[in-house]
């Protein structure tokens, strides 16, 4: 009963900045991307900026002016090779660090007390940061417990703000949660209009865990972006089908990460804030769900 009201709460909170952001916004600007509050009571913006193979200058280039169009959320992973370019990047902007929000993963090889201590001090040598907002287990392989207590430390000594995992399905999360001190603040997993995930979605909302969407064009494969349903929709309120699904994502509470290198993309995937799908629209959405990763090569 406790975790349910808990939830509501945290999902009133999320909805009130969002709405109260509606109110405000002006297209695309920085105050435009809403925060959510995670369990231990950090703000993470609701939108951000993935990484994945943005490296060398295209990295550099792509992350600088990321932060120049506003966002200030970035996905990176030890695993994509790129964090020195994201970190390249965030100092090629100007931006203050303590402005943004600076998340990478402890990839599989990594697993392991003294190896997470060892692989968090590289990620964070390359970025060219001293501390990181978040960090992720990438996937549920290993000695998951080592790490786990590993980062507890490292989240104790204030060197990250939130500590969190990615690829966990629930009962996996729900052993991690029952074994830890700290409670994981995120979930990372794939969802995108053709990998839906439903309940999933739920049960790690319930457990007051903050979900984090994972490719949500699905890198545009089944031809996402042209779309039919994500298409007509969009037509209702002059927005594309890239924009519709990110925005599908938001109005169900989920952090959203899209990557691109383009500076046109980038703009309008900042724009989905002065926009609202119906219950009817988020319903068709559903229609569209075929229920298997998109990206089976990687399981
Ligand atoms: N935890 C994990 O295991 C995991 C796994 C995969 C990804 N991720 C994270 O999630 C992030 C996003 O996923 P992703 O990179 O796989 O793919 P994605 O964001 O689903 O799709 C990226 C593709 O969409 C295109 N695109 C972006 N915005 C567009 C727009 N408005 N209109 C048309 N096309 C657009 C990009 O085009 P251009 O090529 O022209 O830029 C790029 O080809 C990653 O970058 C990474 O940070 C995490």
């Amino acid at each position: 009963m406790k975790k349910a009201i808990r939830y509501a709460a945290l999902l009133c909170a999320f909805l009130a900045v969002t709405s109260m952001t509606f109110a405000q916004s002006g297209k695309g600007n920085i105050a435009s991307i809403p925060s959510v509050i995670l369990n231990n009571g950090v703000s993470m913006p609701a939108l951000g900026f993935g990484t994945l193979d943005l490296n060398d200058s295209v990295g550099i280039n792509s992350v600088a002016q990321a932060v120049l169009l506003g966002y200030r959320l970035f996905d990176t992973a030890t695993i994509y090779g790129n964090e020195e370019a994201v970190g390249k990047g965030i100092q090629k902007s100007g931006m203050d660090r303590k402005k943004l929000f600076i998340s990478t993963k402890l990839w599989v090889s990594d697993m392991g007390y003294e190896n997470t201590k060892k692989a968090f001090e590289r990620s964070c040598k390359k970025l060219g940061v001293d501390y990181l907002d978040m960090y992720l287990i990438h996937r549920p392989h290993g000695d998951v417990q080592g790490s786990w207590k590993a980062m507890e430390e490292l989240y104790k000594a204030g060197k990250i703000r939130a500590i969190g995992v990615s690829n966990f399905d629930s009962a996996q999360l729900a052993n991690l949660v029952a074994k830890a001190e700290i409670k994981p603040a995120i979930n990372q997993i794939e969802i995108n209009p053709f990998f839906q995930e439903p309940e999933l979605v739920r049960a790690i909302q319930q457990s007051g865990v903050q979900v984090e969407g994972w490719s949500p064009f699905a890198q545009g494969r089944n031809g996402l972006f042209t779309n039919k349903v994500l298409v007509e929709i969009g037509n209702k309120y002059h927005k594309t089908a890239a924009q519709v699904t990110l925005r599908w994502l938001i109005q169900q509470g989920i952090v959203v990460i899209p990557r691109t290198s383009n500076p046109a993309y980038m703009k309008e995937n900042l724009d989905v804030f002065d926009f609202q799908l119906t219950k009817a629209d988020m319903q068709q959405i559903t229609t569209l769900d075929k229920k298997t990763s998109q990206f089976p090569e990687w399981n």
